[in-house]
C-alpha cells in the first residue's frame, strides 16, 4: 500500500518484543455481500462436571438435603444425640428423612450439622433462606434452632446467626426462616439443634439458599456465576453435557423427566465425574437435579440464548463400556421410551399449556413455550452403533416435529477414522448439525485456521460443541492457550455460513472440586473469576456482527498459514460498523496495512477504537486473587481515511472497530 491516509499509532500494550515483523497488507471487501452470522454462533456448553451444578451454579448450600445419598443417608451430615433415618417420607422419589428425638438427658443435645460442598460460603449482612419440611409425629409442637456456625472460631460462641423454627402438628409442612450472618465466611456450617421441650421432630429436604439469587428465583442460581454467563452474550446454551448425558451405565444417564417438577421429589442421580478420574476422586459428587431442565430452559431465556438440550441415544458412555461390560446399551428395537423422552421434551418446551408436558411446564411457572428450535441426540458416540441408534430418533422427530433441528455427533475426535465415518453418516441421516469436539494442543489450534474453509456448504452445519486448547504438559488455564483459541475462532467467524454454533468446554470449575481443566469460569464458595478464555469468548460474543466480510492477505484468507507470520484474521459487519479481528500468535510486533475494496470515490472509513487482549506472561491466567490480571483494554482510535496502518503487537488478540461513512 503506497498511499497512507493515516498512520495510527497506538500505545503498545506492555509487551517487550525483540523485533518488528514485516508489514502485512490486509484487504477488506466491502462490495461483496457476506453471509449472515447466526445468532447462535457463540454460546455456552454446560455440564455438571467440576461441581458446576450442585456446589456451583445451583445456589443450594446444603449437600444431601433429602438424605438420599445411596450408601449413607447421612453422608455430608454430622449427627449428634438421638438421630435416626427413616424412609416413609412425604416425597415418593426421595423417601428418606431424619427423626430428631430427645437425647434423654438435660445436658445432651440432638441435632445435625452440614458443611455443604467444601464448606458453606456466606456473606456478612446477606440474607439466607433456611427451609425444611417438618412435622411433629406425635402431634403438638416442637422446635429447632438453626445456626450458621464457624466451628473454628476462638470467640465466645460459634454462631454467625441463629433463629428458631417452631414445628406444629403431625402433618408434613414446609417451614422457612431468613437468617443473616454477622460475618463473611467461606467455610461455615449449618447446625440444627432440637430445642424447647425437645419433642420428637421429623425433618426432610433441609435447604439453605441465598435470598439474592440470579433473577430472584427461590430455587435459584448463584448470581455471580449466572451473571458471568449473561455477560458472554451467548447465542446458544447447551445442556446438560457432555458425557453426563450418556451415563456410565444407562441407569445413571441424565434423565430429564427426573429433573423437573417440585425439587423435593426430584430423585438423586450418580454423577459420573465422582469416579471418572481416581486421581481426582470426589465420593460426595451426586446430582440433586435441583438445577434441572426447567431451570436450564429458564436460564437460556434469561441470558438470551437458544436452548440446546442433548439427550441420550440409548448408548451408555462408550469410553466406559468396552467389550468387558455385558450389554451396556439399549438394543435398537427397545429404543421407544428414549425416543418418547425426546418427543416429550419438545412438548415440555414448546407444547401449549393444555398438552401433557406443556401443562407440567405451565405448572412450574412458565405457561408460554420456551421456543425450542434444536435438539441433540447422543454425545460422543461412535461406530455403527451410533447411526443405527440415531436413525429411529431422526425419523420420529422429523415426523412429529419437522420444525426442530437435529444435532448429531461426529464422535470424540477432531479427525481420524470415526470422524471420517460419522460425518457422511450424519449427512445420510439428515442431521441438521454435526457436533465436533476438540480438546487439542497448541499445534493443532495453530494449524486449523482454515479448517472450515473447505467444508461442504451443502451438508449439515457445524456445531463445534466442545473445544479448548489443551497444551501438552500445561493443562491449565493460561493466556497462550486462550490466544490460540482466539486465533482458531477467526476461522469459525469467517465460515459462519457453515458453522452455526460453537461452545467452549467445560464451563465451570470449583477450585476445590475440579476433575478437568482448563475451564471457562472458576470459583470458590464466595467468589469467582473469569479466565482469559472467557474474555476471548466474550469478545467474540459482543462483536459477533450480523454478516461476514471477506478479509484477505495477498488474496488469501488469513489463517496462520505458511508465510502469514502467525497472523489470523476475520471480519464481520454490523450495520455501518465493521469489526476486524486480528490475532498475532507470533512473538513479533507487527503492523497491518488495512485497505478496502468497494469504497466509492471519496468514500471513507472511520476508525473508532481497538479492543486488545494481551499479556506479558504466557502461562498465567486470572485467579481468585487477581481476577482482572489479564483483561481486554480498549483504546480510542480516532481517524478517517481509505487505508490505515494498524499496530498488532506480538501475542495479542485485537478487535478494530471501524465504521463506514
Ligand atoms: O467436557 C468434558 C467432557 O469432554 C465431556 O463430558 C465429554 O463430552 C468430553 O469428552
Amino acid at each position: 500500500m503506497n498511499f497512507r491516509h493515516f498512520a495510527l499509532s497506538l500505545a503498545t500494550l506492555a509487551l517487550t518484543v525483540p523485533a518488528l515483523a514485516d508489514d502485512h497488507e490486509l484487504t477488506l471487501d466491502l462490495k461483496k455481500r457476506g453471509a449472515p452470522v447466526p445468532e447462535t454462533l457463540y454460546g455456552i456448553f454446560f455440564e455438571d462436571i467440576n461441581f458446576a451444578a450442585d456446589g456451583g451454579l445451583y445456589a443450594e448450600k446444603v449437600m444431601n438435603r433429602s438424605f438420599e445419598y445411596p450408601l449413607d443417608a447421612l453422608q455430608g451430615w454430622k449427627a449428634f444425640g438421638k438421630v435416626s433415618v427413616r424412609e416413609d417420607g412425604p416425597f415418593e422419589r426421595n423417601p428418606h428423612y431424619v427423626r430428631l428425638e430427645n437425647p434423654g438427658h438435660p445436658h445432651k443435645w440432638t441435632g445435625l450439622e452440614n458443611s455443604g460442598w467444601f464448606g458453606i460460603g456466606v456473606e456478612k449482612g446477606a440474607e439466607y433462606r433456611f427451609s425444611v419440611w417438618a412435622r411433629v409425629p406425635e402431634g403438638g409442637s416442637s422446635s429447632i434452632r438453626v445456626e450458621l456456625v464457624n466451628s473454628a472460631s476462638m470467640g465466645e460462641n460459634h454462631f454467625l446467626c441463629q433463629d428458631t423454627v417452631t414445628v406444629n402438628g403431625a402433618e408434613w409442612k414446609k417451614y422457612s426462616v431468613t437468617i443473616t450472618p454477622d460475618a463473611t465466611m467461606e467455610k461455615s456450617a449449618l447446625r440444627i439443634f432440637l430445642v424447647s421441650e425437645r419433642n420428637t421432630v421429623d425433618l426432610e429436604h433441609v435447604s439453605l439458599f441465598p435470598v439474592d439469587t440470579w433473577m430472584g428465583h427461590e430455587n435459584g442460581l448463584r448470581k455471580d456465576l449466572a451473571q458471568a454467563l449473561y455477560d458472554l452474550h451467548p447465542g446458544v446454551f447447551r445442556f446438560p453435557g457432555g458425557c453426563i448425558v450418556e451415563g456410565t451405565d444407562l441407569a445413571t444417564r441424565y434423565q430429564w423427566k427426573n429433573s423437573i417438577g417440585p425439587v423435593e421429589n426430584r430423585p438423586l442421580n450418580e454423577n459420573r465425574w465422582e469416579y471418572t478420574f481416581p486421581h481426582r476422586f470426589y465420593p460426595d459428587y451426586y446430582q440433586s437435579y435441583g438445577l434441572g431442565f426447567y431451570e436450564f430452559f429458564q436460564l437460556s431465556e434469561e441470558i438470551g440464548a437458544q436452548p440446546l438440550p442433548i439427550l441420550s441415544v440409548g448408548l451408555a458412555c462408550q469410553f466406559q463400556n468396552d467389550e468387558s461390560v455385558p450389554n451396556p446399551h439399549v438394543p435398537v428395537e427397545e429404543l421407544e421410551p428414549y425416543i418418547q423422552d425426546a418427543l416429550d421434551l419438545i412438548e415440555f418446551a414448546n407444547g401449549g399449556a393444555q398438552t401433557t408436558w406443556g401443562a407440567v411446564r405451565a405448572q412450574m411457572g412458565h405457561p408460554e413455550p420456551f421456543g425450542l428450535k434444536y435438539i441433540g441426540i447422543g454425545n460422543e458416540q461412535w461406530d455403527s452403533l451410533y447411526p443405527e441408534h440415531l436413525e429411529p430418533f431422526v425419523k420420529a422427530i422429523r415426523k412429529a416435529h419437522p420444525e426442530i433441528k437435529i444435532v448429531g455427533s461426529s464422535g470424540p475426535d477432531s479427525e481420524g477414522p470415526q470422524f471420517e465415518y460419522l460425518w457422511p453418516e450424519m449427512k445420510r441421516l439428515g442431521a441438521d448439525l454435526v457436533d465436533e469436539h476438540f480438546y487439542r494442543p497448541y499445534n493443532w489450534f495453530l494449524s486449523q485456521g482454515a479448517r472450515y474453509d473447505s467444508y461442504s456448504r451443502k451438508g449439515p452445519k457445524v456445531f463445534a460443541g466442545e473445544y479448548a486448547c489443551h497444551a501438552k504438559g500445561k493443562k491449565w488455564n493460561h493466556f497462550y492457550a486462550s490466544l490460540l483459541e482466539a486465533a482458531f475462532m477467526t476461522g469459525i467467524e469467517r465460515n459462519a455460513d457453515v458453522v452455526e454454533m460453537a461452545t467452549y468446554a467445560p464451563l465451570f470449575a470449583h477450585v476445590e472440586g475440579w476433575q478437568w481443566r482448563p475451564d471457562l469460569i472458576w470459583y470458590n464458595n464466595l467468589e469467582s473469576f473469569r479466565t482469559v478464555s472467557w474474555h476471548v469468548q466474550q469478545l467474540y460474543g459482543k462483536y459477533r456482527g450480523t454478516t461476514t466480510a471477506t478479509l484477505t492477505m495477498d488474496g488469501k484468507p488469513v489463517t496462520g498459514a505458511d508465510g502469514q507470520d502467525g497472523l489470523f484474521a476475520s471480519a464481520v459487519r454490523d450495520g455501518d460498523l465493521i469489526y476486524v479481528k486480528v490475532v498475532n500468535t507470533s512473538d513479533k510486533d507487527t503492523t497491518v496495512e488495512l485497505g478496502f475494496n468497494g469504497l466509492k470515490k471519496r468514500q471513507t472509513v472511520k476508525t473508532c477504537k481497538v479492543v486488545r487482549l494481551t499479556s506479558e506472561e504466557l502461562y498465567v491466567d486470572n485467579s481468585l486473587e487477581a481476577p482482572a490480571r489479564i483483561v481486554p483494554v480498549e483504546c480510542e482510535l480516532p481517524g478517517e481515511g481509505r487505508e490505515f496502518t494498524l499496530e498488532v503487537p506480538a501475542l495479542s488478540f485485537n478487535i478494530f472497530i471501524l465504521s463506514r461513512n
